[in-house]
């Protein structure tokens, strides 16, 4: 088995930073360097007052115990690969946005680079593991170009191992996970390979976790958990309609059917729908590859998921537009989080980025306050999604705000868009003082205590729940 002291990263993005943070803590023999082509996010990582490039809670205290002891931060990638015995490939795979297969298929650029830099400076034998979510049989793009390019002492063996971490629970997922699962080609040195890996692994996963499977069965399990999981939440949000419309109250739904154990109770809460930077990008990509397989029927069952996503945010949208006496014009909206979920910073498809907009277009005063969401992200975020809008246009209908009580002084309504935990316990008396009558909440999360925010005055309305529970 090649034996591993040395291992690079290439990309310190969500996934690089944490995971490789996480290897080099409880790896102490191993050398760790993470790469990255941006010097201000390789700059952040190694600040002297870790003020880190990603908010993850606990990953501070692990770069706190590794950086400069065995991990690393470098923008130097050609020495870094130069020296490892192992690579992730962990960059970015974002859905194209122009050429064939635009809006769908993975833009596998970044990849492409990152793998013929590899073969160009090494001079030694190395592991390359694809970390990052890549279409089914891209593992053999990068063997072909990586023996078409590699120095004659130099081989290659190509390992698959996806990471399935969730952002805001990052480091614990990492230090127990669920499963690891490697994939390999079936031949002798593939499985020495899927061995050195599993060894790293095993210094603090238990055996029974490590699944080693062929590349290929590897790299669609990471598409259809995200999509199995994406399908959940659009299934239960396509609930949520039906439960509006009738007076049924989509929790004790929810509630009812977890009991099944065939169907679990965990991630069937109903919301203004998913968001971040896998779900879709994921789903579109296996639409993608079923359509490139002459399966259209499996393509159109896939897509159906995101757009019941798109559908639950229109609606929802809608709802507090009609709620508001059908307009909206000039009104204050506060929008509370604009992350797409608690416990991060990570803005990526956030559904709070869409229902803002959709405010603009109404003509709406929207005031937004998120925790930990950088401001220059969320003008970022709008200039990018209205790009008839100049940023000039946004601020004079959109402005930030520095706690929760201000988001929603003289507002007509409250929108909760992300679930932090710091909403349910908001000075919810005082911001009812504060707010125009009659005041509205508007709850895409089932985050708040509606019951009490009706004593309190507020006219509630919470996703999955007919009119008459708050009336
Ligand atoms: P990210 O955008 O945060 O990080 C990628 C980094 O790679 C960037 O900092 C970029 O500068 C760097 N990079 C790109 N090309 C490079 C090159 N040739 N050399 C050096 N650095 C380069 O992306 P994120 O979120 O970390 O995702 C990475 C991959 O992991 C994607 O394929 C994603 O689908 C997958 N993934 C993401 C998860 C998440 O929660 N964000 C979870 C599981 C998988």
């Amino acid at each position: 088995v090649p034996k591993v002291s040395k291992i690079c990263c290439i990309g310190a993005g969500y996934v690089g930073g944490p995971t490789c943070a996480v290897i080099a803590l409880k790896c102490p023999h191993i050398q760790v360097t993470i790469v990255d082509l941006n010097q201000a996010r390789i700059d952040a990582w190694n600040s002297s007052d870790f003020n880190l490039p990603i908010y993850e809670p606990g990953l501070e205290d692990v770069v706190r115990a590794t950086r400069g002891r065995n991990l690393f931060f470098s923008t130097d990638v050609d020495g870094a690969i130069r020296a490892a015995d192992l690579i992730f490939v962990s960059v970015n795979t974002p859905t194209k946005k122009t050429g064939i297969g635009a809006g769908y298929a993975a833009d596998l650029n970044y990849v492409e680079k990152a793998t013929r830099r590899i073969a160009q400076i090494a001079t030694s034998s190395k592991i390359v593991v694809e970390k990052s979510t890549v279409p089914c049989r891209t593992a053999e793009s990068m063997r072909v170009i990586l023996e078409a390019n590699s120095k004659p002492d130099a081989r290659f063996d190509i390992l698959s191992n996806p990471e399935f971490l969730a952002e805001g629970t990052a480091i614990s997922d990492l230090v127990s996970p669920d499963r690891v699962l490697i994939g390999s080609l079936q031949t002798h040195e593939g499985k020495e390979a899927c061995k050195a890996l599993s060894e790293i692994y095993a210094n603090w996963v238990p055996q029974e976790r490590i699944l080693t499977v062929g590349l290929w069965s590897s790299e669609l399990s990471k598409l259809a958990a995200n999509a199995m999981l994406a399908q959940r939440i659009s299934s239960i949000n396509a609930l949520s309609a039906i439960c509006e419309a009738t007076g049924a109250n989509i929790d004790e739904v929810a509630h009812a059917i977890g009991k099944d154990t065939r169907i679990g109770p965990k991630f069937l809460k109903a919301s203004v729908g998913f968001g971040g930077s896998c779900f879709q990008k994921d789903i579109l990509n296996l639409v993608y590859l079923s359509e490139s397989l002459h399966l259209p029927e499996v393509a159109a069952y896939w897509r159906q998921v995101v757009e019941m996503n798109e559908y639950q945010k229109r609606r929802f949208t809608r709802h507090v537009v009609d709620t508001l006496f059908k307009t909206i014009t000039g009104k204050r909206i506060a929008v509370l989080g604009f992350a797409f979920k608690a416990d991060t910073g990570d803005t990526r498809e956030s559904a709070a980025i869409t229902i803002i907009k959709h405010f603009m277009e109404e003509k709406a005063l929207v005031t937004i306050y998120d925790p930990q969401v950088e401001h220059e992200q969320i003008w970022m975020d709008l200039q990018e999604v209205s790009p008839t809008f100049t940023l000039q246009q946004i601020k004079r209908q959109v402005q930030i705000a520095p706690c929760a009580l201000d988001a929603c002084a003289e507002a007509e309504a409250v929108v909760i868009a992300t679930e932090w935990k710091e909403f349910i316990t908001l000075d919810w008396e005082a911001i009812y003082e504060q707010m125009s009558k009659p005041a509205f909440i508007f709850d895409g999360r089932l985050l708040v205590d509606s019951a009490k925010l009706a004593k309190i005055g507020f006219k509630v309305s919470s996703i999955g729940r007919g009119a008459e529970v708050t009336a």
